[in-house]
């Protein structure tokens, strides 16, 4: 097994079913501080020779850990481990560091142009009451599972609704039609309210809290499930409790490409 560290990206384990080999891999251009670039899995020696892995962050990167197999074959690499005196007495696993090349860079323009190309829909995610209420304007949106429900939003962690929106046990996906580019605009904090003021008489409480729009395509209330760091986002992940309309018209959506709102489409 090895444990991949690249810039911007989690801890990774790679063949974490493979105990014949222990590594941890590195980023070349994270080497120039490597006490920092290992610090979530492993510790640096004083002399900066080893790094010790600690066994607790294997597990929590390893997608077959809790399975009997794999448990009984992890406990054998560590015996082997202290049998050849790589094991410290913390419970520290020593292991060889590797250096990647990693990928360069996509040009940040090339990656922005490309994404406008890609039609999305837009929504409204909202969580929190009263003037306690939150929300934003959100096109990266996607259905996850069927069975059981799932969606998830990514929602930028400079947003002023970031910090209520993942610390809600429940939030809702107000998927917009046609013709809502203001309320679009609002939420995208185009129109300088903030907080709760964007929020008027036209949102009702749900009954688990989370505030929803009457005049939305469709309101889906989510329990909160995951909350995933990646770049500068926070995916969530909702399981769907709810989805409740007023618009049983199936009014045509609204829909985000290449930079501009309000070309729709008509549900069939
Ligand atoms: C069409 C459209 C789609 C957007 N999609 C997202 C998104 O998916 N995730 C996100 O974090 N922000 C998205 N934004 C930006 C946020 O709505 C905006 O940054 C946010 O409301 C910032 O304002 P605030 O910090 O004043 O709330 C989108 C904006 C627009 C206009």
């Amino acid at each position: 097994m090895r444990i991949i560290l690249s810039t911007g990206a989690l801890p990774r384990l790679e063949d974490p079913g493979d105990f014949k080999r222990f590594a941890v891999a590195l980023e070349t251009r994270l080497t120039a501080d490597l006490k920092a670039a290992v610090a979530p899995v492993a510790d640096l020696d004083v002399d900066g020779a080893h790094i010790w892995v600690r066994p607790d962050a294997i597990r929590a990167l390893s997608p077959l850990a809790g399975q009997a197999e794999w448990e009984a074959g992890f406990s054998e690499m560590m015996r082997f481990a202290a049998k050849h005196g790589w094991i410290d007495d913390q419970g520290r696993i020593r292991a060889h560091i590797e250096t990647f090349e990693g990928q360069p860079a996509v040009d940040a323009d090339v990656f922005r142009r490309a994404m406008r190309r890609f039609a999305s829909g837009v929504c409204l995610v909202a969580a929190g009451e009263d003037e306690e209420r939150r929300g934003l304007t959100v096109s990266a949106f996607s259905s996850v599972s069927a069975d059981p429900p799932m969606v998830l939003v990514c929602i930028n962690r400079s947003t002023s609704a970031h910090r209520k929106l993942t610390g809600s046990s429940y939030f809702s996906v107000n998927i917009l039609g046609a013709g809502q580019q203001e309320i679009a605009m609002l939420f995208a904090g185009q129109r300088g309210l903030q907080g709760a003021a964007r929020f008027d008489e036209t949102w009702n409480s749900h009954r688990l809290g989370a505030p929803v729009l009457a005049s939305a395509l469709y309101s889906i209330v989510c329990a909160s499930e995951a909350n995933h760091v990646a770049g500068s986002h926070t995916i969530m992940i909702g399981r769907v409790v709810d989805a409740t309309t007023n618009r049983h018209d199936g009014g045509p959506a609204l829909i985000n490409y290449d930079g501009a709102m309000g070309h729709s489409i008509r549900a069939a």
